[in-house]
């Protein structure tokens, strides 16, 4: 679908599952070389595997910023470059009152979305300033937009990915580097499977709430990868980009979705 995609090395975050797996799997798709980059080793190479043999499965915590620097170096040892990165990891927030909420939970999710989307930036972003050419894909969330209760960590970080999309993608316009954020609604993966089977999300509510009636599959996502990493968004940088069912479009108080018509 995207020809020019197909030389290109693209490093996934938390491409072991859910999203980044599927944009792993797209990107592969397009003959692409796709590093999956995951916290769990075993299923970074198990995933990785699956993909066909030139693809390459790396254990990283995106919050250690040693192992964030290390796992770069490895990858422009191995592979000489780094086209585009797909910052995808990340963890639920505690869906409980604010205070009954601990400071190490609210530490640890900053950690990982923000300065782990921050540190794995920078460091791709030296190889992709040499190269005069990049490609970042941050992941954000409606979360980062309009106000969830109890989401204090999760919201704070995902709007600070949002912004830290627009500031990077100013400072590396001229330098052939293009930084976007996909806003993901409620999209079904392992991640919001878990809440629900844990009663903290409940689909019903989410899909009455959602103008097209259906949460979002992980293919939805990997296509605005796609479109975001291809030439067909060439002029595009800095930009949030909602794909979220019209979730953040809905305004009126009442059920977006009306299966009595
Ligand atoms: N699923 C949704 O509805 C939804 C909506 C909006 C945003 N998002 C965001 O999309 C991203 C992916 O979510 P998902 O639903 O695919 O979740 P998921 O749990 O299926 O996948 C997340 C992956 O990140 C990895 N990971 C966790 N902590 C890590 C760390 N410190 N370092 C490296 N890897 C780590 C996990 O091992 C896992 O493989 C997250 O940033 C999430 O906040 C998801």
């Amino acid at each position: 679908m995207y020809p020019e995609l197909n030389p290109y090395v693209v490093l996934i975050t938390g491409g072991a599952s859910g999203l980044g797996l599927a944009g792993a799997q797209a990107f592969a798709r397009e003959g692409a070389t796709v590093v999956i980059v995951d916290i769990n080793k075993s299923d970074a190479k198990q995933a990785a595997s699956t993909l066909g043999s030139k693809h390459i499965g790396l254990m990283c915590d995106v919050a250690d910023e040693a192992q964030v620097n290390h796992v770069v170096e490895t990858v422009v040892k191995q592979l000489g470059r780094i086209d585009v990165l797909i910052n995808c990891a990340g963890i639920a927030d505690q869906v409980k009152p604010t205070i009954e909420q601990d400071m190490a939970h609210f530490r640890r999710l900053l950690d990982i979305h923000l300065t782990g989307s921050y540190m794995m930036t920078k460091a791709c972003a030296t190889v992709m300033l040499k190269q005069g050419k990049g490609n970042v894909i941050n992941i954000s969330s409606i979360a980062g937009v309009i106000g969830l209760t109890y989401r204090n960590a999760y919201s704070a970080a995902k709007a600070g990915i949002s912004m830290l999309t627009r500031t990077l993608g100013c400072e590396w316009a001229a330098n052939g580097i293009r930084v976007n954020a996909i806003a993901p609604g409620y999209i079904l993966t392992p991640l919001t499977q878990a809440l629900i089977d844990k009663g903290r999300l409940d689909k019903s509510v989410v899909e009455r709430r959602t103008p097209m009636g259906h949460f979002g599959t992980p293919t939805h996502i990997a296509d605005a990868m796609l479109f975001l990493a291809s030439d067909q968004s060439a002029f595009i940088t800095g930009v949030t980009l909602p794909v979220d069912g019209g979730y953040m479009s809905w305004g009126a108080p009442s059920d977006a979705f009306d299966d009595h018509p």
